[in-house]
């Protein structure tokens, strides 16, 4: 009897090693102002950077990070801040947001990612430590029920945007303004990789949504005519390179999920049909000053509209909190099957490759 229960036991832990995982206990998240309201978009005067810090976190309700509404999805608490953790393992056993820690100064700011990927380490292995016993692999423990989400470009992409082809190729003359998707790529597919060396097996990737239909860059750059779209074939560049980095990396990180969200598409879907989505203003922002409201970002609530609920962008570049509610729905959902009509009507649509979030946090993967 005893043999036998051993045996069973034996096979039972050999077969949950092999096809299943733990559901995601911790939530950690790597990322600029699209995840964070301890980081800045873009200052409107490169040089007095505090004046519009403020802005995307003007929000009137408290959960419109994407941090916040995924952990709410996965049944976790938001992730706190990195700066208000009180350095024990207790306090990050359920998730960090990295967001907002700047490596350097420079206007795009590449050394973020850098930065938050050494406090990303440190906190896994403080993690192994207070919790690991001798005989797991090593930071295998803490890593193996974590889901990294990595939200990068957007502030990068709002820097460039802002100032004009001459000043952003002055300000990056090796790269030039298509220069920056391939190094920005190349970075983050390179942070997944590093990741996966701390043994981490499931990470998201977020795209960089639109932003030459954003408030300040139709003001700024298209006369208000309508999304810029030399910008927007920017972005779309950086997006496919990304996506292509990402697929080119699956094959050499054997037991990992690697997951694109393509924000972009999404964020057009809103743009392009706000009221199927219970939205009706999707050109100008919901707080600021001027044209657009896109000439001074937001710096009070009392400057903000009535009804954010019907605007798809905030302020300059930031997207209200319907349309993150909604970009995050999508994250999390796969996309309903095809139907044979093709039609596209429905309003659940399905934005990350090769699987949802959901399926990115469940227990076991999806059946292939
Ligand atoms: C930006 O801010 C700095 C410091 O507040 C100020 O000296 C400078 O004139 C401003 N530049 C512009 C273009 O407004
Ligand atoms: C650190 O924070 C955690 C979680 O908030 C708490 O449980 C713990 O008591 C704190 N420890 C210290 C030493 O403050
Ligand atoms: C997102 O999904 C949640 C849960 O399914 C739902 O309650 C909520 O209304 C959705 N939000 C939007 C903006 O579609």
């Amino acid at each position: 009897m005893a043999l036998l229960l051993f045996v069973l036991i034996h096979f039972a832990a050999a077969a949950a090693a092999e096809s299943s995982r733990s559901p995601a206990t911790a939530l950690f998240v790597l990322g600029d102002s699209t995840v964070s309201c301890a980081s800045s978009i873009l200052p409107l005067n490169l040089t007095a950077p505090s004046l519009s810090s403020a802005g995307p976190c003007l929000f009137p309700s408290g959960r419109r990070l994407l941090p916040d509404l995924l952990a709410a999805k996965m049944g976790l608490p938001p992730p706190p801040l990195i700066s208000t953790l009180n350095g024990t393992a207790a306090a990050a056993a359920r998730g960090v947001n990295f967001g907002g820690q700047y490596g350097d100064r420079g206007i795009f700011r590449m050394g973020a990612v850098g930065q938050q990927l050494r406090l990303a380490a440190e906190t896994l292995q403080l993690l192994q430590l207070e919790t690991g016993t001798p005989q797991d692999a090593p930071s295998a423990a803490a890593a193996a029920g974590a889901v990294f989400v990595l939200s990068f470009g957007t502030d990068a992409y709002a820097r460039l945007l802002a100032r004009g082809p001459a000043e952003a190729a002055a300000a990056a003359p090796k790269h030039g303004r298509r220069g920056l998707g391939r190094l920005l790529a190349d970075r983050i597919a390179r942070a997944v990789a590093e990741l996966y060396e701390a043994e981490v097996r499931r990470v998201a990737v977020m795209g960089v949504a639109p932003l030459g239909c954003a408030p300040r860059v139709m003001w700024e750059a298209g006369g208000g005519r309508g999304c810029v779209e030399e910008a927007n074939e920017l972005i779309e560049g950086y997006n496919a390179r990304l996506a292509a980095r990402l697929e080119d990396l699956r094959p050499q990180l054997p037991g990992a999920d690697v997951v694109f969200c393509d924000v972009y598409k999404g964020m057009m879907e809103i743009i392009s049909n706000p009221r199927r989505h219970g939205l009706e203003e999707s050109r100008e922002a919901c707080c600021g000053v001027g044209p657009f409201k896109a000439t001074v970002g937001c710096l009070s609530t009392e400057m903000a509209c009535a009804a954010p609920e019907r605007h798809v962008w905030w302020d300059l570049y930031t997207p209200t909190d319907a349309v993150a509610a909604l970009v995050a729905n999508w994250s999390w959902s796969s996309p309903p099957p095809a139907t044979s009509s093709g039609s596209g009507d429905s309003d659940v649509m399905g934005i990350c490759s090769p699987m949802s979030l959901q399926q990115l946090a469940a227990g076991s993967p999806p059946p292939a």
